[in-house]
C-alpha cells in the first residue's frame, strides 16, 4: 500500500515508517522536522501538516494513514499551540486526502482522554467515559470526533488507537530523556519539583542535585503502588502497523498497551540493579498515576500482543546506559 505516516520524524512515527518500509509498503512521511536518523526507502515531506491545502495532490495516491504527528505537553500554557498540532492539523490533513485513494485512518490517541490518572474503574478499557483534564486530552478527544467524522464523510475506515504510556528502552536510563528523566533520576525530579514549587519533595531530593547515579524507588503514601502501563515503542509501532493493514470497519475505538501494568518503584530497583545505580525511596501523594489498562480488544480485533516484556525492557535500558557511558552509543 501507499501510507502516509506523520510525525514521522518522531520516536513512534520512525518506528512505524521503518517497519512499514520493512514489510514492503511505500512511506511518505510528514513532519514538521527533519528525521534525526532517516528511515531507508522513506519519501519525507518536511513541513507543518496545518498547512495542507484541501486535496493536496501529493496526497492523492495515498490508501492509508497512520497519523502520528503532534504536540505532547501538559503545560496549560500551551494550550493554543495543542490545538493547532492536534486539531487544526488533524483537520487539514482529513481535508487533504479528501477526493483521493485513501480507505483507512488510523489516529494516535491516547489514554489521558479518560484519563488514566483518575480513572472511575479498573482496569480502564475502551468503554470508559471520556473525562479530559488536560488541554494534551481534550485535543485529542477532538482529534478522535474528528478522525471519526472524516470517515463518515468519506467512506474511510477509522480507528483511534489510545496509546498507554510508550517509550524506547533505551530512553529508560537516559536522563535528559522527556519521559524518564524526571519520572527515574532523583536530580531530574528534583528540578521538576523545584520549577512545579513542590518544596517538601525539593528539599528531600536536593542532596541528588546533579547527581544522576540515584534512581528514585517511588511509593504512594496511601500504599498503593505507583503504577502505569508501559508499552516499548517497537510493540506499539507494531499494534500500529496491524491497524493499518487491518480489515475493521467503521469507527473503531481500540487500546494499545501492556500485558500488565508497571510497579515504577519496582521497575526502578531492577533498573538500577541491572545498571549499576543506586537508588532513593520518595514517597508521593495519593494522587501520583496508579492504574491498570487491559489490551483485550486489540487483541481480538487486531491480533495485537506486545513482544517486549518488563525484564527485556530493563536489558535493553541497561545496555543502553552502558553504551552511552561507554560512548560506544
Ligand atoms: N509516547 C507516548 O507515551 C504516547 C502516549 C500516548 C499517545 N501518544 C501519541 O503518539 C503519537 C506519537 O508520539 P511520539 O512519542 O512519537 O511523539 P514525538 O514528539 O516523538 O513525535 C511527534 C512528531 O510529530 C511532529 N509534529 C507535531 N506537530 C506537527 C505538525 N503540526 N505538523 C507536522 N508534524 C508535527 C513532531 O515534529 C514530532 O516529530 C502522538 O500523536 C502522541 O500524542 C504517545
Amino acid at each position: 500500500m501507499h501510507i502516509a505516516v506523520t510525525g514521522a520524524s518522531g520516536r513512534i512515527g520512525g518506528t512505524v515508517a521503518a517497519e512499514l518500509t520493512a514489510r514492503g509498503h511505500r512511506v511518505l512521511g510528514l513532519d514538521r522536522v527533519e528525521p534525526h536518523t532517516p528511515v531507508d526507502g522513506v519519501d519525507y515531506r518536511i513541513g507543518d501538516l496545518a498547512d495542507l491545502e484541501p486535496g493536496d495532490p501529493a496526497l492523492a495516491g495515498v490508501e492509508a494513514v497512520a497519523h502520528l504527528g503532534a504536540l505532547m505537553s501538559w503545560d496549560p500554557a500551551d494550550a493554543d499551540r495543542l490545538h493547532h498540532a492536534n486539531v487544526t492539523a488533524t483537520l487539514r490533513l482529513i481535508r487533504a486526502l479528501e477526493g483521493g485513494r485513501c480507505k483507512r485512518f488510523v489516529l494516535a490517541s491516547t489514554g489521558e482522554v479518560y484519563p488514566e490518572n483518575r480513572p472511575q474503574y479498573q482496569p480502564l478499557d475502551e468503554d470508559h467515559p471520556r473525562l479530559p483534564t488536560t488541554w494534551y486530552g481534550l485535543t485529542k478527544v477532538l482529534a478522535e470526533e474528528a478522525v471519526a467524522f472524516g470517515g463518515r464523510a468519506n467512506g474511510w475506515a477509522t480507528v483511534a488507537l489510545r496509546f498507554s504510556h510508550t517509550q524506547h528502552p533505551a530512553e529508560l536510563l537516559d536522563p535528559d530523556s522527556f519521559f524518564s528523566g524526571p519520572r527515574f533520576f532523583a536530580s531530574r525530579r528534583h528540578r521538576k519539583a523545584l520549577a512545579a514549587g513542590d518544596t517538601a519533595l525539593a528539599d528531600q531530593l536536593a542532596p541528588y542535585a546533579g547527581d544522576d547515579r540515584t534512581l528514585l524507588v517511588a511509593r504512594r503514601e496511601d500504599g498503593a503502588p505507583v503504577q502505569m502501563g508501559i508499552l516499548a515503542a517497537a510493540d506499539l509501532a507494531h499494534g500500529v502497523v496491524l491497524a493499518v493493514e487491518g480489515d475493521t470497519t467503521g469507527h473503531e475505538v481500540i487500546g494499545l498497551g501492556p500485558d500488565a501494568s508497571t510497579d515504577l518503584g519496582d521497575f526502578a530497583l531492577a533498573l538500577a540493579a541491572e545498571a549499576d545505580l543506586d537508588t532513593v525511596e520518595v514517597t508521593l501523594p495519593a494522587t501520583a498515576p496508579s492504574y491498570v489498562t487491559g489490551n483485550a480488544k486489540a487483541r481480538e480485533l487486531l491480533g495485537f500482543a506486545p513482544r517486549i516484556d518488563e525484564e527485556e525492557m530493563v536489558r535493553q535500558a541497561a545496555e543502553a546506559h552502558r553504551r552511552r557511558n561507554t560512548g560506544t552509543a
